[in-house]
């Protein structure tokens, strides 16, 4: 009886090793460890032993089944459990993954705050809806002037008192700035502003902007577009140009319309980006600045403006559609 034991473990240990896949294993298992199993059928045995040598016969009949089920585990676990359905063919072409990216207007943002970061100025910023005081009075916008008209902003109603709306412009983020910080300042905000404009191919009522302001001593129109310059060289390439136009904004004396020259397929373009000039008396009177003792530029440019120009978009629309077809191609 000793001998079909160890017979059996041998028997048995070799034809696991043997069986090499998920399938055979089972059917060694059936075999050895099944209710009518070669196991089984020498357990069967023992009732016919000697007394004397039952309880030993007993023993190794346990320690084998013991480890022919540890080895019938470990040899499964090696070679894992049988493939669901047909095995995979390696030389298929495969599943292309979305690969995702970064807006392309997110991407222009960090770019231009970049550059402006490199020429020492650091980022602002301000609440998307504001009170009247900082869209319009201490930006020298008097109650009663136009640019205040119902049909011309985003009100929100009031809250104590104060009537909120959505911020037209970033240049109240120039009030917060001067509100908060010590001079001299030289910051840079970017962020959206809304305008109730009827949505076609260069307008929609929701679009970025990228305000500066420098308050110091001594400052000058060549201060401003010194600065404009060497953002448009950084950002454009050395060859970009900057235009300033005379124009006319509540908040600055001397004003001008900024054009820079970028280029757009191929070619040297002048592209109206924004406003700028010296940031007027009363601006600075509103937030408590003395303006015998300092003197400020300021300018806003448009950032779709830029984008668009810059990657041939012609619909503004698209910038915000997100479609991935659009947008995969920036
Ligand atoms: N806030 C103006 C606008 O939205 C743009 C602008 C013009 C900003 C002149 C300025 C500036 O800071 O000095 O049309």
């Amino acid at each position: 009886m000793i001998d079909k034991i160890n017979s059996l473990q041998l028997q048995g240990e070799s034809e696991l090793v043997a069986a090499k896949s998920p399938a055979q294993v089972e059917i060694w298992r059936t075999k050895y460890l099944g209710t009518n199993g070669e196991l089984k059928a020498l357990m069967s045995l023992l009732k016919d032993a000697p007394r004397d040598q039952k309880p030993e016969l007993g023993k190794r009949l346990n320690e084998l089944k013991l480890q022919l089920e540890a080895s019938f585990e470990s040899q499964k676990n090696l070679l894992g459990t049988a493939p669901i359905g047909p095995s995979i063919d390696v030389t298929e072409p495969g599943v292309t993954l979305g690969e995702g990216r970064r807006h392309i207007l997110s991407r222009t943002i960090d770019e231009i705050i970049d550059v402006f970061g490199q020429m020492g100025f650091a980022v602002a910023d301000g609440p998307e809806v504001e009170d009247e005081w900082h869209n319009f009075t201490a930006l020298n916008i008097p109650e009663g002037h136009p640019a205040r008209d119902a049909t011309d902003n985003f009100y929100m109603g009031e809250q104590s008192g104060v009537k909120r709306l959505l911020r037209t412009q970033t240049s109240t983020v120039q009030i917060r700035a001067m509100e908060t910080q010590p001079l001299p300042l030289k910051v840079v905000a970017v962020g959206r502003v809304y305008r109730p404009d009827t949505h076609d191919a260069t307008h929609f009522s929701m679009f970025h902007q990228i305000e500066g302001l420098c308050v110091d001593r001594n400052l000058s129109l060549v201060d401003l577009k010194t600065a404009l310059l060497q953002f448009a060289h950084a950002y454009f390439g050395k060859d970009a140009e900057v235009r300033m136009r005379p124009s006319f904004f509540p908040f600055t004396e001397p004003s001008a319309e900024v054009d820079m020259k970028m280029h757009i397929r191929g070619q040297w373009q002048w592209v109206e980006i924004g406003g700028c000039g010296m940031v007027d008396p009363n601006v600075f009177a509103a937030v408590g600045i003395d303006p015998e003792e300092w003197r400020g530029y300021a300018f806003g440019l448009g950032i779709e403006r830029i984008a668009m120009r810059r990657y041939g978009i012609s619909d503004i629309r698209w910038l915000f559609e997100n479609d991935a077809r659009f947008l995969r191609q920036f």
